[in-house]
């Protein structure tokens, strides 16, 4: 086992690692000769395209804020509107789909019970099917009309962290074939967020590199019993995956949070000390989270800061600040993320859990 570890300590770091990888085969295998997309599985055209009103994506997990995201970016640039749902919800609340509705299913192991039973449910209606998955072959993969394989290859570590970075990408892929297909971005957007997307993994590499600093980070939360994650707009999703890749691996309670709805209830939990992880990616937000930075901390929060590069303001008001590369609004979910995982991991390690295989928990659930 050691050895397939690679020299890490735990799968978790590894896949933690791979991520760049990830990113850049998930990203290239689908880019031709003239670097536009070219989505081999999938088979819908402009005209099934045109004939789509909504959609829902479905999922469990990680793989559900992956669909959150989604939402964003199909909305953004394909202008079709875009449901998420949690699986077990979807499957028992007669949801409305019909022979116009394409449902987006996301399993990193395509083997999920509910999201597979959503699928059927979805079918039974008369939805499209195009799945996001990590493993060829898998009962989802086979079940679906479309397929789009993620290349994060094998992840053994029960906490998500690779397979959910390739279906971030698998997504935007997704909606920027979409959008051209039908018209709603110009060939300019689409071109320059097809090479954001192929910077993505090295500005992954360069998150990497700086664990050092988000361990020490580490080191002044861990034994706290609560932590709040906040964002707005795409960086509340990410908080959403943040805060459960702690709960998970380390067993301390953590929240997600609009940042917006702060003050109509959560504030309260505020106290002395109490870690609060703020991202602040966006730009169009960037001063409406300063903001909210500013309220918890003056009820004495812990406020640990994600910002982009440059935006300096935030070490007035954040007692640490974890910097990420510049990137689009649109695309700093790849980013935010990982620092996210890497601060969950050593939160975990210096707790002493298991990491790699934590209680309660197991990889794929198969049954109900
Ligand atoms: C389990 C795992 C999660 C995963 C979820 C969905 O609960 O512990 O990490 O996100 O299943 O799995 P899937 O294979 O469908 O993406």
């Amino acid at each position: 086992e050691a050895a397939s570890k690679g020299g890490f300590d735990h799968f978790m770091i590894k896949e933690i690692n791979e991520q760049p990888k990830g990113i850049k085969e998930t990203l290239i295998r689908r880019l031709d000769e003239n670097g536009k997309i070219k989505l081999d599985d999938i088979k819908l055209t402009k005209e099934d395209l045109e004939k789509i009103n909504k959609v829902y994506i479905v999922a469990c997990g990680t793989a559900y804020h992956a669909g959150l995201v989604g939402k964003y970016a199909i909305e953004k640039f394909a202008k079709i509107p875009v449901e998420t749902d949690i699986a077990s919800e979807f499957r028992y609340r007669d949801p409305f789909v019909d022979e116009n509705t394409l449902l987006i299913v996301v399993s990193q192991s395509g083997e999920t019970a509910d999201t597979l039973a959503a699928l059927k449910e979805a079918r039974s209606k008369g939805a499209r099917i195009l799945a996001i998955t990590n493993v060829v072959g898998s009962s989802i993969a086979r079940e679906a009309d479309d397929v789009f394989y993620t290349w994060a290859g094998p992840e053994v570590a029960v906490a998500s962290t690779k397979a959910y970075t390739t279906q971030l990408v698998s997504l935007y892929m997704i909606a920027l074939d979409f959008a051209i297909k039908k018209g709603t971005i110009t060939e300019e957007v689409y071109r320059q967020t097809i090479k954001e997307l192929e910077f993505a993994s090295d500005k992954v590499q360069e998150i990497i590199n700086n664990a050092d600093k988000i361990e020490k980070i580490a080191d002044s939360i861990k034994d706290a019993q609560n932590a709040f994650y906040l964002g707005r707009g795409l960086d509340y999703y990410i908080a959403m995956e943040g805060a459960l890749k702690i709960k998970e691996i380390s067993y301390m309670h953590a929240e997600a949070f609009a940042a917006g709805e702060l003050k109509h209830g959560t504030i309260a939990l505020i106290e002395e000390n109490t870690p609060v992880i703020a991202i602040a990616s966006q730009d169009y937000l960037f001063e409406k989270m300063i903001s909210n930075m500013k309220e918890v901390k003056a009820r004495g929060a812990f406020v640990i800061a994600l910002a982009k590069e440059g935006n300096k303001e935030v070490e007035k008001v954040a007692d640490k600040v974890i910097y990420i590369p510049e990137v689009s609004d649109i695309l700093s979910s790849i980013l935010t993320v990982v620092p996210l995982q890497i601060l969950s991991y050593y939160v975990a390690v210096k707790r002493g859990c298991d990491v790699d295989k934590p209680r309660n928990l197991a990889k794929s659930v198969t049954v109900e």
